[in-house]
């Protein structure tokens, strides 16, 4: 009798924070759905601190050298420079740990940030795969600072091939004012270094959100749009066994009960969502704006502020506004922004935030805050009208009247139509991307067909 072959084995590694996680956990969903065997590979202290595990896939740790994550680290510097080190000796004991099972690994798709994996890969002779968790158009401007295009700090607006002019706010923050966070200019610009011997330049984003400079990048870098890497059950209404079991890999706990008893009691398009993502920090002074600016609005919100970020804000808010607003300290963002109560989300526009809510299409108030937001805010507002960016200078400093006058434009004002439209449209572009014989399912498509002819 002939022998069933083998399934093609993909290691999937994403950099460890929460906003590199989810995409590359979705995209793993996907490849699993083709046929893919997939290992998720994280640090041994960000395993430990997971809330819910991946219950579809197994997951495999390594080391980064610190026993308490990049948080215990002198600097970023520091962390990566000994993540490097440690992670590709750890990295390739666990490859020979499971090439001596019955799986070994063909295949490793690594977040694009931690370019020492190629290295460790070619060792094995891999197929290779970078993955890149930020929009093209993000891409391309520190590709043209690697190609030295671009003088940083930029001061003068530029014009690059694929995007519009772009002044030096709608640039990735380490671009305009690199001094802010020292080190990650270095990182992003670095993604870029020896991509042309890895054989797949992965993107989470789809064909017709930026056609333009997605085929320009192709031309340079092979580079493919996968994306929008959300799960299936938001897109199609039709959710894949792997949706069933786990939205795991999560380093928060979501309060999803109070989050859906509120909701539910909210009326159709009436409330706003209010959400920084998993890493941005507000000064305190932010925080009081925000905080006014969500209370001038008039409207009933649902504020995510991360337990770290609590004690930042203004003294009694939270009992003062309890007959209109929940403050929960994290919550599953796609069951908020898919609940019919959500009007409007208030977002600093971290790229996974900004194509949640395209998926969804849910109108954006946009307060981009550091890296790659400012870029992402530019596009919401500027190109992709699905929503209104509030003015934030080059520390992220803004003001509060103007985030309520913006939630009010978005809500009632008279762009409402305009944004609800063509966020509409987006929303259906998105799922057609994904979609069987869409732009982005084709090329996964190719992508795994490309693996299985490998592996024979
Ligand atoms: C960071 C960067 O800011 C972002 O721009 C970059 O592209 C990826 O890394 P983060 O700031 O956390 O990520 O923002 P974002 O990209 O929006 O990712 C946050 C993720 O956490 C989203 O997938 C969102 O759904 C999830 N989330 C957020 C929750 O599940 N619950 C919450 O309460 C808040």
């Amino acid at each position: 009798m002939e022998q069933k072959p083998r399934p093609v084995h993909c290691l999937v590694f994403p950099y460890t924070m929460q906003g590199h996680i989810n995409p590359m956990h979705q995209f793993s969903k996907s490849l699993v759905s083709k046929g893919i065997k997939v290992t998720l590979v994280t640090t041994q202290f960000l395993f430990k601190s997971f809330q819910q595990l991946s219950g579809s896939m197994p997951v495999e740790t390594i080391s980064d050298g610190f026993e308490g994550g990049y948080a215990s680290a002198e600097s970023l510097e520091a962390y990566f420079s000994k993540f490097k080190k440690v992670g590709s000796e750890t990295l390739t004991k666990l490859i020979e740990k499971l090439n001596a099972t019955g799986f070994p690994v063909d295949c490793i798709i690594y977040d694009a940030v931690m370019i020492w994996v190629l290295d460790v890969a070619k060792i094995f002779g891999l197929v290779t795969a970078i993955f890149f968790t930020q929009s093209c158009a993000v891409d391309n401007i520190y590709y043209h600072v690697k190609k030295g295009v671009i003088n940083v700090p930029i001061e003068n607006q530029v014009s690059l091939p694929g995007l519009s002019v772009l002044e030096p706010l709608d640039m990735p923050s380490f671009v305009h004012n690199p001094g802010l966070y020292p080190g990650l200019l270095d990182i992003m610009v670095n993604q870029f270094s020896d991509i042309e011997k890895v054989d797949w330049v992965l993107c989470n984003t789809f064909y017709k959100l930026e056609e333009e400079v997605i085929e320009w990048m192709s031309k340079q870098l092979r580079l493919r749009a996968i994306g929008p890497t959300i799960p299936r059950k938001y897109l199609h209404n039709e959710k894949t066994p792997e949706d069933d079991i786990d939205d795991g890999l999560q380093m928060f706990k979501p309060n999803i009960d109070a989050c859906m008893n509120w909701l539910n009691e909210q009326q159709e398009h009436s409330a706003i969502y209010v959400s920084f993502g998993s890493l941005a920090e507000l000064d305190a002074r932010q925080m009081q704006e925000l905080a006014f600016g969500i209370k001038q609005s008039g409207k009933h919100f649902l504020w995510v502020v991360r337990a770290s970020e609590e004690y930042k804000l203004p003294r009694g808010f939270v009992e003062e506004t309890s007959a209109k607003g929940l403050v929960v300290q994290w919550c599953s963002q796609m069951e908020v922004l898919a609940h019919k109560a959500i009007g409007c989300f208030v977002t600093h526009c971290g790229w996974n935030s900004t194509l949640e809510a395209l998926c969804l299409g849910v109108p954006m108030v946009a307060i981009p805050i550091c890296t790659d937001q400012g870029t992402n805010a530019k596009f919401i507002a500027d190109v992709w009208r699905m929503g209104v960016k509030v003015d934030v200078d080059k520390n992220g400093v803004f003001k509060g009247e103007m985030v309520g006058h913006c939630i009010r434009e978005v809500m009632d004002g008279k762009k409402r139509k305009e944004i609800k439209t063509t966020s509409k449209r987006w929303m259906e572009m998105a799922r057609e991307a994904v979609k069987e014989g869409g732009s982005s399912d084709i090329s996964i498509n190719e992508f795994v067909a490309s693996l299985t002819q490998h592996s024979k």
